[in-house]
């Protein structure tokens, strides 16, 4: 398989915040914005593979900023790294001021999908090859949140985890 650049799955979603969607405050309700982030995560996960995939964790959503009523809201999304059958997927989210355009980052997320055939069975995929400094920044990063993923998820133990240990050991 010939590894694919982020671009190749970048997708961007824009849409605005409707009263439906909204928490008492009047902000975009955080399980609505996790439902959006899971959507363009999972286009950019089958673009890259262009297999069925499906969420296999959350790893990372920070709320920074609330987002409220009314607002356009763009979540963006790509393969920030492949392993064998899982992909890392960075989400950044932007709200857009309805009067000067000028967008602001509100929120980002880290999503793990894997590649799946029809029976359900994790299938390879392609390799990623970062292009800009970003993405090689959040490639390079990639490996020691899966081993992080994993041991949280109790499906790692903790003394294999040799690119999270680094990070307290360097
Ligand atoms: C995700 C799923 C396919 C993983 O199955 P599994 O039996 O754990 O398969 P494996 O152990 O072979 O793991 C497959 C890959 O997922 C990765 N993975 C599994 N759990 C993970 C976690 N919590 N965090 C990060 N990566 C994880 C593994 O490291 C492996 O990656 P690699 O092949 O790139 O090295 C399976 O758990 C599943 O189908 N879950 C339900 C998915 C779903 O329905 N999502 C929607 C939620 S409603």
């Amino acid at each position: 398989m010939r590894p694919k650049k982020p671009s190749a799955s970048r997708t961007i979603m824009t849409d605005m915040v409707l009263p439906s969607e909204t928490n008492p405050l009047n902000n975009l309700f955080g399980g609505e914005l996790l439902a959006r982030m899971d959507r363009a995560a999972s286009i950019a996960a089958r673009r890259h593979s262009r297999r069925i995939t499906v969420t296999a964790s959350v790893n990372h959503v920070a709320f920074n900023r609330s987002v409220p009523l009314g607002s356009v809201v763009t979540v963006e999304a790509a393969v920030s790294r492949a392993f064998k059958t899982s992909m890392e997927i960075f989400i950044d989210v932007w709200m857009e001021d309805r009067f000067t355009g000028e967008r602001t980052k509100a929120n980002e997320a880290i999503y793990t999908f894997v590649a799946v055939d029809e029976t359900g069975i994790p299938t390879e995929v392609p390799q990623l090859e970062p292009e800009t400094d970003l993405e090689k920044e959040r490639f390079a990063g990639a490996l020691r949140r899966k081993q992080l993923s994993l041991v949280l998820a109790g499906k790692m133990n903790p003394s294999e985890a040799t690119e999270l240990k680094a990070i307290f050991t360097s």
